[in-house]
């Protein structure tokens, strides 16, 4: 059996969709595991994303409802930050999530983020940091990709991630993400698709044993 793992993000002018596709094909790596990309829903009126001169989104990718969160076996989440902090339409997507959080239907999957500023400082690691409590409360496993790349450690170019996840520092050029920034994606997406697989083959195994000694199979 393979592992379900649902790449959902928010994108306005395509720097975090571009971080999506890479984590998609670095994720596609791990044999025994479906790899979906999904946008959030948008919150924003025709008339203001018209003022911001917001591109169309792409044809390609479905829209999420929260619902459709319950059938991944782990979530990776990409947001451009708004202050410093995670946009309104990951907030919608979450605060749908009721009957979800009711249910603890998203307890125990697994979880990572990544993000988009358009300035160096302009919150990367805040950004990320705002979406705990929302895992928290809903029993997800953050699964952070620590100085896994050794792009990560770079100083010798302006680049965006953090332990927290890949990222892009996205200026208005129009060039960003840089590969490097890419690169980072992509290893995430491999490292969060082993981590998720190891998990829903470790429930498998520990549900057999637990079948095997006559106890009562419970989700734990
Ligand atoms: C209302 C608003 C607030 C923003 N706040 C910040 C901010 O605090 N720091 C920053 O660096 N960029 C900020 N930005 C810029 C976005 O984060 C940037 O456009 C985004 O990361 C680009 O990602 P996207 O191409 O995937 O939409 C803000 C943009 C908007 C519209």
């Amino acid at each position: 059996m393979s592992a379900k793992i649902y790449i959902v993000y928010y994108s306005v002018y395509g720097h975090v969709e571009k971080l999506a596709r890479a984590m998609q094909v670095g994720a596609k790596r791990i044999p025994g595991v479906d790899v979906s990309l999904y946008q959030m829903p948008e919150t924003l009126s025709d008339e203001i994303l018209a003022q911001i001169k917001a591109p169309p989104k792409p044809a390609d990718v479905p829209v999420i409802s929260p619902l459709e969160l319950a059938d991944a076996d782990g979530l990776l989440i990409g947001i451009p930050t708004r202050f410093g902090l995670l946009p309104a339409q990951a907030k919608a997507l979450f605060d749908g999530t009721g009957s979800l959080w009711a249910n603890n239907t998203l307890r125990n999957k697994l979880v990572g983020t990544f993000f988009s500023t358009n300035t160096q400082h302009g919150g990367q690691e805040t950004t990320a940091l705002s979406m705990l409590p929302y895992f928290s409360h809903l029993g997800l496993h953050y699964v952070p990709f620590g100085f896994s790349h050794p792009a990560l450690s770079r100083v010798d170019e302006v680049l965006g991630g953090s332990a927290y996840g890949a990222g892009t520092v996205a200026l208005a050029s129009g060039d960003r993400p840089v590969q490097a920034e890419l690169d980072v994606a992509e290893a995430q997406g491999e490292h969060f698709a082993q981590e998720t697989l190891f998990r829903v083959l470790g429930r498998q195994t520990f549900e057999k044993l637990h079948k095997a000694e006559g106890k009562k199979n419970e989700r734990m």
